[in-house]
């Protein structure tokens, strides 16, 4: 089974360009990596994964940000906003009050648009000017959308981004904006979204760049490789378990997929690899459904509802990709409350953090899993938080204090400091 820990490197096809191809996840199917557009598998419709002739091992890794590993990746650079390389934080008082032997924040908050995603696109864009494309695409949550307009307009292409009308965060759609993307708003969520615009893509009207794109996936292996360079220099050991929000799953994925090419360098252990360990909003939690049933496949929720709005999604496309990632490390799913989220989001800004409502899931996961005992008080813990702050000033606002009006004179704002605070914390 490709996606086993165990799998064998595979043997080099005729198709790979360069020690590079793609194969399906299911059929084993190979096909040349740059020769044509394509998502998915031409024979069963399955999932791509990206395959190399050579792995790389830590010691070829150099320089800073994600093109540090670019023996990891399909090409030497890309189009680059100088991204990765974002902070792995401590925080003493949480790791205190979750009672963990070590807690890491790796916040991807910091990257050039304020997500992770910046690490796929700086690849994906690249793979676009490869295959000569002239519009790229994606459905979104805001993020995504986010990337795709500044590393789009950075390459010179065009983009166009399908976003579910009234549920996507202020700063996102700023962001889209100002970097010149068409922003067409769906009366429908992100599944149905994301539906279109793979057959947009599918009729050759642009090029995808969603997770589903293998391409996008290589460049956000590189934060499990950030994460296990910071801990082996800092413990000497990578960790035990790396905790994260889940949307689509490309993140487990690709975390996962960078692990398991570690493992077939002979650089990682198969018992050392970190648990991956997934947390969903209770109102968006497919993955967690099928990981605490057992199932083989993700049930697609056709409603769903939290205020962490870059994870409202019913149907993770990667999940055939992360379920395996979830079993194989030793991890799990859990869901929680958006009361919960909102606990964590200001308990992370209380260490100076700053994150959007879906980047604070990982905490407040970490926090229930603890308090269950499913997590054990010796494990050392990243928790990734994967967007800024910023993102969604509002619900940054709701969930922090209110600012009090005072009047114009010192005297004035004494009486106001003496007196109680407004806030409703
Ligand atoms: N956290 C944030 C802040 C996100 O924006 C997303 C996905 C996720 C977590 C989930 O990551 O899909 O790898 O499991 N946002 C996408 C978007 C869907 O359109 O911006 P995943």
């Amino acid at each position: 089974m490709s996606l086993s820990l165990s799998a064998d490197q595979p043997a080099v096809p005729d198709d790979a360009d360069d020690g590079v191809w793609l194969e399906c996840i299911d059929c084993g199917e190979t096909f040349a990596p740059f020769d044509d557009v394509r998502y998915t598998c031409d024979d069963c419709d399955s999932l791509l994964e990206v395959r190399y002739a050579d792995l790389p091992t830590f010691d070829d890794f150099e320089g800073q940000g994600v093109w540090r590993y670019a023996d990891a990746l399909p090409f030497e650079s890309g189009v680059s906003i100088q991204e990765g390389a974002t902070p792995l934080y401590e925080a003493p008082r949480l790791e205190e009050a979750i009672g963990v032997e070590a807690l890491r924040i790796k916040h991807e908050g910091m990257n050039p648009t304020g997500s992770f995603k910046d690490r796929g696109m700086t690849v994906g864009v690249k793979v676009a000017e490869e295959l000569g494309v002239g519009r790229l695409a994606c459905a979104s949550t805001g993020n995504t959308s986010a990337a795709l307009a500044a590393y789009g307009s950075r390459g010179g292409m065009e983009t166009l981004v399908l976003l579910p009308a009234g549920k996507v965060a202020a700063g996102k759609i700023a962001q889209a904006s100002l970097h010149g993307a068409r922003i067409l708003e769906v009366d429908g969520n992100f599944d149905a979204c994301l539906d279109i615009v793979q057959e947009l893509a599918g009729q050759g009207e642009a090029y995808l760049l969603n997770s589903l794109n293998p391409f996008r996936l290589e460049g956000q292996k590189t934060i499990g490789l950030e994460i296990l360079e910071g801990f082996l220099a800092d413990y000497d050991a990578v960790p035990d378990r790396i905790v994260l929000p889940v949307g689509n799953a490309g993140n487990t994925s690709a975390l996962y997929k960078a692990f398991r090419e570690l493992v077939q360098a002979g650089e990682l252990e198969e018992d050392d690899v970190p648990k991956l360990t997934g947390v969903q909003a209770e109102g968006a939690a497919p993955m967690v459904e099928a990981v605490e049933n057992g199932a083989d496949e993700v049930r697609r929720w056709e409603d769903v509802e939290t205020r962490a709005t870059a994870i409202r999604i019913g149907n993770p496309v990667n999940a055939p990709k992360a379920l395996p990632g979830i079993r194989e490390t030793g991890g799990t799913a859990v869901a929680v409350s958006d009361e919960e989220i909102t606990e964590a989001q200001r308990d992370i800004a209380a260490e100076g953090i700053g994150v959007e409502p879906a980047s604070a899931t990982s905490v407040a996961g970490l926090r229930k899993l603890r308090a269950e005992g499913i997590v054990d008080d010796d494990e050392r813990v990243a928790c990734l938080t994967t967007g800024h702050l910023l993102k969604d000033p509002d619900a940054a606002a709701a969930a922090g204090s209110d600012p009090e009006p005072v009047p114009a004179d010192t005297q004035g704002i004494l009486a106001s400091l003496a007196s109680e605070s407004s806030s409703d914390r």
